[in-house]
């Protein structure tokens, strides 16, 4: 199955995908995380995507596309993927349909103010993608990673200025792709507020996996 994750930044997009990840047994192609980790190596796509990515801007579609076309050729895309960050513009999805057959694409709704307090909360695992919250998710032992026991860690572009940008992105360039899928009969969507396990059991349901 090849899945699309939609919602705006922080929707829970890379919580959920864990659990559909082991679900399905697919793997989860992040463009954040694939991002994150080329600026960190300082490789060419690094170099490039930083100043984009800092300011809560969207990589050039041309690059983001080439990136996701090469990853999806790996092996272990071949029983399917679960696609969290991508396609993000209508050209990227367009895109996407040339060189992939997506099942379903499935949208995590939450408000602008929830994402906010949301966000001022979230701590990442930098070497796992773990991704925690101090009080609504939070991890066992404070600051620390429960998956690998890597220190946890703030993402640059949580900063409070670079998450509104990062909203007015979304409503601007990649709300009209939710448009695209139910053009397509492929959109589901589920309410993203409440329990971290009960929007896993929304998505399931939605997806027709087993609880
Ligand atoms: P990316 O890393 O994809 O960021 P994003 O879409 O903005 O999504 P996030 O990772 O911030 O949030 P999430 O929905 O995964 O939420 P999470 O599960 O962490 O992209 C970063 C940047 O890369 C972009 O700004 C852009 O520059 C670039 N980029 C990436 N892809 C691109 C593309 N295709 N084209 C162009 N540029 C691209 O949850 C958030 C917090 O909430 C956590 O603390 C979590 O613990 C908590 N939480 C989760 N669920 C719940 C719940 N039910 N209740 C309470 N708290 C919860």
């Amino acid at each position: 199955m090849k899945l699309i994750l939609l919602g705006a930044p922080g929707a829970g997009k890379g919580t959920q995908a864990a659990f559909i990840k082991a679900a399905l047994k697919v793997p989860v192609i992040s463009t954040g995380n694939l991002l994150r980790e080329a600026i960190a190596q300082g490789n060419a796509l690094g170099i490039q995507a930083k100043q984009y990515v800092d300011k809560g801007q969207l990589v050039p579609d041309d690059l983001m596309i080439d990136l996701v076309q090469e990853r999806l050729q790996s092996n272990d895309c071949a029983q399917g993927a679960v696609l969290d960050g991508f396609p993000r513009t209508v050209a990227q999805a367009q895109a996407l349909e040339d060189f992939c057959h997506v099942d379903a694409a499935l949208s995590i709704e939450v408000s602008d103010e929830t994402i906010v307090r949301r966000m001022a909360g979230r701590r990442t695992c930098p070497q796992c993608h773990a991704t925690y919250h101090v009080e609504d998710n939070p991890p066992k032992v404070p600051g620390i990673c429960d998956k690998c026991g890597e220190k946890l860690g703030v993402r640059h572009d949580d900063d409070p200025q670079v998450v509104l940008q990062r909203l007015k992105v979304y409503h601007q360039q990649t709300e009209p792709v939710k448009q695209y899928y139910a053009d397509l009969g492929k959109l589901r969507s589920v309410e993203g507020v409440g329990p971290v396990e009960e929007i896993r059991r929304r998505i399931f349901k939605a997806l027709e996996l087993p609880l």
